[in-house]
């Protein structure tokens, strides 16, 4: 395995750096005059240092939305679209520099950061079209002296609470919708990645949303300010992604003013290779599902089942194709494995290995941690079901391997745990594909196929993965609300 050297982050002068939260059109510091700090995982140095709001902070953010919003939900959808449109393709322009930044805060490599500029642009895109689609109907009436209408309106305003593993396209995805609907909307990115946020909001600004209609509020105060996004009534729709634990809470704090929620959490993704697979094309899959953004994806695969007669062949070709990676800071453009985003995950990634070693695994390949934030992509062999590595979502470049010989126990192998949002198998037997997609309790199923996230489908999960979806036609039915009026005595 091949580690290049880590390199000083060249100073490149990023017109879109901003240290300040954007609150009503205005760039502004948090009253107590606190900062925090954001660090590059890559290298520990401090990128820059961000104003820290609190609570009351983000109240006045609440406020500029909601006097924001009578006006914002009355334009035309072709208004609200033209302006994402806009936004879109100023995204696109900057895409260079919001990859740079995005590297720079979660470590991420360049190519993919690059490609999660296209990837969260996409949703701008899509909605701005969906924007005019939010259709009603038209009901016949029970009798003939009424009509019945259904519209689809703005929900209010919109609050969503985003993670570090995607810090431009966790926004987008629920932003996007959000202004479609005419809802303002309140990001509050994570204490590790604000830039990308804020960068957002230069680009909005320019595109011209009017002043409380975009707001970015970066804090440290996370539970605060989680509370006040909860707990304020004025919010009418709380979107959040991130784990399961953080969900539950928030869930429960969203309840004491039934505010709307969407949920997308942690996931435990099996990826199935049947003895009819072609084993080349799962190698590819599962590469591609795996090493994403370091295995720090919640659709990354978690655990491989492999059939018995083709495990050593998989295994074989996987090692293989895992011994090319390059492990290095993301901003080195030949690095593909990047660093994990804080100590404790990479704690998490050596607790799971000293666990399954412990079991009886063996490491195929990797297996040591290279300094700093970064750590060996891992393939572990003979892998069991009592191993932690099988029930936690693993979020770091280590792969288990398990073996099976029979369909029906590898999907209850597959279905036992509480998560259900991304899963994959391989197969060529049409009628294997059928049974094995319907029966997998999963909200996502990615047949001879790896990589299944896109602004054109429903990204969401079941069980403990969450509540919603995100994306593709369905996307908008989260931010409006239906309304339906009964027009009597028509004669
Ligand atoms: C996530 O990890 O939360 C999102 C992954 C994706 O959109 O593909």
């Amino acid at each position: 395995m091949n580690t290049i050297p880590i390199s000083q982050e060249p100073k490149t002068a990023h017109t879109l750096i901003r240290t300040q939260s954007y609150i009503n059109g205005e760039w502004v510091n948090a009253a107590s005059g606190a900062v925090f700090e954001v660090t590059n995982p890559a290298t520990g140095e401090v990128v820059a240092t961000v104003t820290d709001l609190d609570r009351d902070d983000v109240r006045r953010a609440i406020d500029a939305a909601y006097d924001a919003w009578p006006a914002f939900r009355d334009r035309t959808a072709k208004e609200r679209a033209v302006l994402l449109r806009k936004w879109f393709n100023l995204i696109l322009e900057h895409k260079e520099e919001l990859a740079r930044l995005m590297t720079m805060e979660c470590g991420k490599v360049l190519t993919e950061s690059r490609g999660e500029v296209e990837y969260g642009a996409s949703f701008i895109e899509w909605f701005a079209e969906e924007a005019r689609r939010t259709y009603g109907d038209v009901i016949p009436a029970n009798t003939r002296d009424k009509r019945i209408v259904v519209t689809r309106q703005s929900i209010g305003v919109v609050a969503t609470i985003t993670p570090w593993n995607f810090p431009l396209a966790m926004i987008t995805r629920k932003v996007g919708p959000a202004l479609a609907a005419g809802c303002p909307v309140i990001v509050k990115p994570p204490t590790e990645t604000p830039l990308t946020a804020l960068a957002l909001a230069v680009l909005a600004e320019k595109a011209g949303f009017p002043p409380g209609v975009f707001n970015v509020v970066t804090t440290a105060h996370n539970v605060e300010a989680g509370l006040e996004l909860c707990e304020n009534s004025k919010v009418r729709k709380l979107s959040f992604t991130g784990s399961t634990a953080t969900g539950k809470l928030l869930m429960k704090q969203c309840a004491s003013n039934l505010k709307k929620i969407s949920l997308e959490l942690g996931g435990n993704a099996p990826f199935i290779v049947f003895d009819d697979a072609d084993v080349d094309a799962a190698v590819k899959g599962a590469m591609a599902s795996k090493f994403r953004n370091s295995g720090q994806t919640c659709v990354c695969v978690n655990r491989l089942y492999v059939h018995e007669r083709v495990y050593d062949e998989f295994v074989e070709k996987l090692t293989k194709a895992v011994t090319t990676l390059r492990v290095g800071n993301g901003l080195d453009g030949d690095a593909q494995i990047g660093p994990l985003i804080n100590e404790k995950g990479v704690d998490k990634v050596k607790r799971h290995l000293a666990d399954a070693l412990e079991k009886g695994a063996r490491v195929a390949v990797g297996g040591h941690e290279l300094g700093g934030l970064f750590f060996q992509p891992t393939i572990l062999t003979d892998a069991t079901a009592e191993m932690i590595i099988a029930q936690d979502e693993v979020f770091g470049p280590v792969a288990p391997v398990f073996r099976f010989s029979d369909e029906q126990e590898v999907i209850e192998l597959a279905n036992a745990t509480p998560y259900g949002l991304a899963s994959y198998f391989y197969s060529k037997d049409i009628n294997r594909c059928w049974r094995v997609a319907e029966a997998l309790d999963y909200g996502m199923v990615g047949i001879n196929d790896g990589m299944i996230s896109t602004e054109v489908a429903p990204f969401g999960g079941i069980k403990e993965s969450g509540i919603g979806r995100e994306g593709s036609k369905y996307g908008m039915d989260y931010f409006t609300e239906i309304k339906y009026m009964c027009f009597g005595g028509i004669n």
